[in-house]
């Protein structure tokens, strides 16, 4: 199958399957555990029926919104994923970045982005936000984020949810590792993956690009050594509040799961509450986030926006998080599925499948802006 014959976000898994080894396309598409969270994550969207008001005029559609104080003409944008050259090794955040400006999305960057958040700043010169791990030393996080800031970064996302690392086990299982190490496993993947072989051999080496002018010549176990020695696992709500002093607004918690931390991230002063099980790559057989944006949105009680993400492969999962009281919603793997497939042509292909399939949904909703995706459209299965 070709790219522009893909019709769907499976199509696209379908051709990332084909051309990424499988290591590569494993950590893309694997969970933590028994993956119960990443399968139900995609399956639960099922169990919500919508209903629809008909004979209303839908000729015009109005798809803009504004999340987290950022006008955009669509409420889905590129959720952060680390190491995206080794999806796409010659440019990896670039092509993802240069997709969400065409296409008028919002990008957001990983800490363990591939590339520098310059150098992507460059590649997109539109609406972009910043995620962060939280690192041992303060002054490390401080000159990240102010760097960040000073290449036209309008967001920060504090992610929460990876105190330790989830026990992922298809990556051991290949033998997989950042970045990918030459060994026997390694050789037979890639025998016949020769595209992603060739654009490995011609790239630039792999780093957290960010951070690699920080490794010591001593440090152990090379660039991830350091990344692994320097997260720090004894982040608390106190960190929190000295992080959000130092970004100012535009400050999102990425990863909450209960009403009670989300009524706390905005006392502390986030702008937005994500709710997110990073895919389902931590804590397995977390429930899904549809099932729990009411709950969230009930304690935010409209002092902050609510950014939701999990296993949205469809156009009517955005609506439906949308209607459950969502104001954003955001792209991990339908946008990995993407680049690679085919680069920033098959992101591309991911955010028009998404757009083409979320406006029909509306249209057969009978809704013809975002505020009129209500509650009362969808039926909601027992909890
Ligand atoms: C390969 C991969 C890498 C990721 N890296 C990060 C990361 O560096 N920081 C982060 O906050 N979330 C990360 N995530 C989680 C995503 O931002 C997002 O929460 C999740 O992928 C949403 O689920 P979905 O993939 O089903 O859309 C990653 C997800 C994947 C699949």
């Amino acid at each position: 199958m070709k790219l522009k014959d893909a019709l769907n976000i499976d199509d696209l898994r379908t051709i990332a399957k084909r051309k990424l080894p499988r290591m590569v396309f494993d950590y893309i598409d694997g969970g933590s555990d028994d993956e119960v969270t990443l399968r139900r994550a995609v399956s639960r969207y099922d169990d919500y029926g919508m209903t629809w008001r008909v004979l209303k005029d839908v000729a015009e559609i109005d798809t803009s919104t504004t999340i987290m104080g950022q006008d955009t003409r669509l409420p889905f944008f590129i959720s952060p994923t680390a190491s995206t050259r080794l999806f796409h090794p010659a440019e990896g955040e670039l092509a993802m970045a240069r997709a969400a400006r065409e296409h008028g999305v919002i990008y957001a960057c990983s800490t363990l982005a591939t590339q520098t958040v310059e150098d992507i700043a460059k590649a997109n010169p539109g609406p972009k936000w910043v995620q962060l791990y939280v690192w041992k030393d303060k002054e490390i996080v401080k000159e990240f984020l102010t760097r960040a800031k000073e290449a036209g970064f309008t967001g920060c996302l504090l992610t929460v949810d990876l105190a330790v690392a989830g026990k992922r086990e298809r990556d051991p299982r290949n033998q997989f590792s950042v970045p990918p190490k030459p060994n026997l496993s390694l050789a037979r993947q890639v025998a016949t993956k020769p595209g992603w072989m060739w654009d490995l051999i011609r790239s630039p080496k792999m780093s957290p690009a960010n951070f690699s002018h920080m490794i010591g010549k001593g440090d152990q176990g090379g660039l991830m050594g350091f990344v692994n020695s320097q997260f720090s696992r004894s982040v608390t709500w106190k960190d929190v509040e000295w992080i959000r002093e130092f970004w100012g607004p535009g400050f999102a918690i990425k990863g909450i799961s209960r009403g009670e931390d989300a009524k706390r991230a905005v006392d502390v002063g986030a702008d937005a509450v994500w709710i997110s099980n990073h895919g389902g790559r931590q804590l397995d057989t977390s429930v899904p986030t549809i099932d729990l944006v009411p709950e969230i949105a009930e304690a935010v009680r409209g002092r902050a926006d609510i950014i939701a993400d999990g296993g949205v492969r469809r156009g009517s999962h955005v609506a439906k998080l949308l209607m459950r009281g969502a104001t954003g919603v955001a792209l991990g793997r339908a946008s990995l599925y993407g680049i690679g497939a085919g680069g920033e042509a098959g992101v591309r292909r991911a955010l028009t499948i998404i757009e083409e399939e979320f406006r029909s949904t509306m249209a057969l909703l009978g809704a013809t802006k975002i505020s009129e995706l209500d509650p009362e459209l969808l039926r909601i299965p027992k909890m």
